[in-house]
């Protein structure tokens, strides 16, 4: 352990964890909390000033762990925990060097995440946005049921498509969650992109085409993906090797009747490249849950102007449950590297 006797131990929070996650952290008495105090992300400002000497920190996904804030924090740091699954916010090779354990929220959000991918893509083909503007409007009235009002392509296997393909860009446990939630639409086929330095396991795809009775399960390069899917859902993640991997190029290789979906980081898709696609119609629409430079995506956003493009603010983990999850596994995760207690989910490099 690392507790001193008489000293407590500095760990500062970067956001307040809420009324049933907090009292982890408060009833250590080893540990001085310091805590954000408002509802908004902490500035960089309030956490420079507070990091010094820190034992611990607990992060969100707004909070850059680069070199300014280790040094700035001091040799004391041993544990970065965040509340996030993704961690391209945090530099994971200066964490190594010195020593500092990471924790992570992987798993806790994977059903939220799958849940929300599948709700874009039927959003996104089913003219959701366009259709409830309308509504909202008032407009309603104007436009009588008309037979072929407002169509889109149908996401489930259908008697004109008896075949349907999901495409992933990252295969993980996301992306796994959500094809097995595409099993019961219909779907028959798979083809999948994976970071390059993985083996590819076609022994691995065969049991996964198996166990879902699909005709087949593929690793494929990204021309291959971009041409074969009727949806494209990118599940991979940030930072600069998945830097705009869905661009002009990739878009314009996919069916015109395809739909992309994006709740992973908002880096990974181009969104001039994915504006002009919807514009010009080479893709029939787009559901995202992140975009590149969130949150500042405003009304004159490219994307936002789209009307076949559904954009959500990043709340694809934002069920009361798996929050709670997450929010409990940063402040264990926390706890279990300052106490020598099992952390629920170290980031191991
Ligand atoms: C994450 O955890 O990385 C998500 O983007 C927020 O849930």
């Amino acid at each position: 352990s690392h507790f001193r006797f008489g000293k407590r131990m500095k760990v500062v929070v970067s956001r307040n964890l809420g009324p049933d996650v907090m009292p982890l952290l408060q009833e250590r008495k080893e540990l001085e909390l310091v805590v954000w105090p408002e509802d908004r992300p902490c500035e960089r400002k309030w956490l420079l000033e507070n990091i010094p000497g820190a034992i611990g920190v607990v992060v969100m996904l707004s909070e850059k762990m680069d070199q300014e804030a280790y040094d700035t924090a001091g040799p004391s740091l041993r544990v970065i925990s965040t509340m996030s699954v993704g961690y391209e916010h945090i530099d994971l090779q200066l964490a190594a060097q010195r020593n500092i354990k990471i924790g992570y929220t992987p798993d806790v959000l994977t059903d939220a995440v799958a849940d929300i991918s599948v709700m874009l893509a039927l959003m996104a083909g089913r003219n959701v946005r366009e259709t409830t503007e309308l509504v909202g409007r008032g407009d309603w009235p104007k436009t009588a049921w008309a037979p072929f009002g407002f169509c889109g392509p149908q996401l489930s296997a259908n008697w004109i498509h008896n075949t349907r393909t999901a495409g992933f860009i990252g295969f993980g446990r996301i992306s796994q969650a959500t094809l097995t939630r595409l099993i019961p639409f219909g779907f028959t086929n798979c083809v999948y992109m994976s970071n390059p330095s993985s083996k590819p396991n076609p022994e691995a795809d065969a049991e996964t085409a198996r166990r879902y009775n699909l005709r087949s399960v593929r690793r494929v390069g990204l021309d291959e993906l971009a041409a074969e899917s009727d949806v494209v859902f990118v599940l991979a993640p940030g930072g600069a090797s998945t830097y705009h991997i869905v661009n002009e190029d990739f878009l314009r290789k996919m069916k015109e009747t395809a739909v992309l979906v994006n709740t992973a980081r908002g880096t990974l898709v181009d969104s001039d490249a994915l504006a002009k696609a919807l514009r010009e119609k080479w893709i029939w629409g787009a559901g995202i849950d992140v975009v590149e430079g969130e949150p500042s995506v405003g009304l004159d956003h490219p994307l936002v102007k789209e009307p076949r493009c559904v954009v959500l603010p990043h709340i694809g983990s934002a069920t009361i449950e798996t929050r709670l999850g997450m929010a409990t596994t940063a402040a264990k995760n926390l706890l279990g590297a300052l106490f020598d207690e099992p952390m629920p989910a170290e980031l191991k490099r």
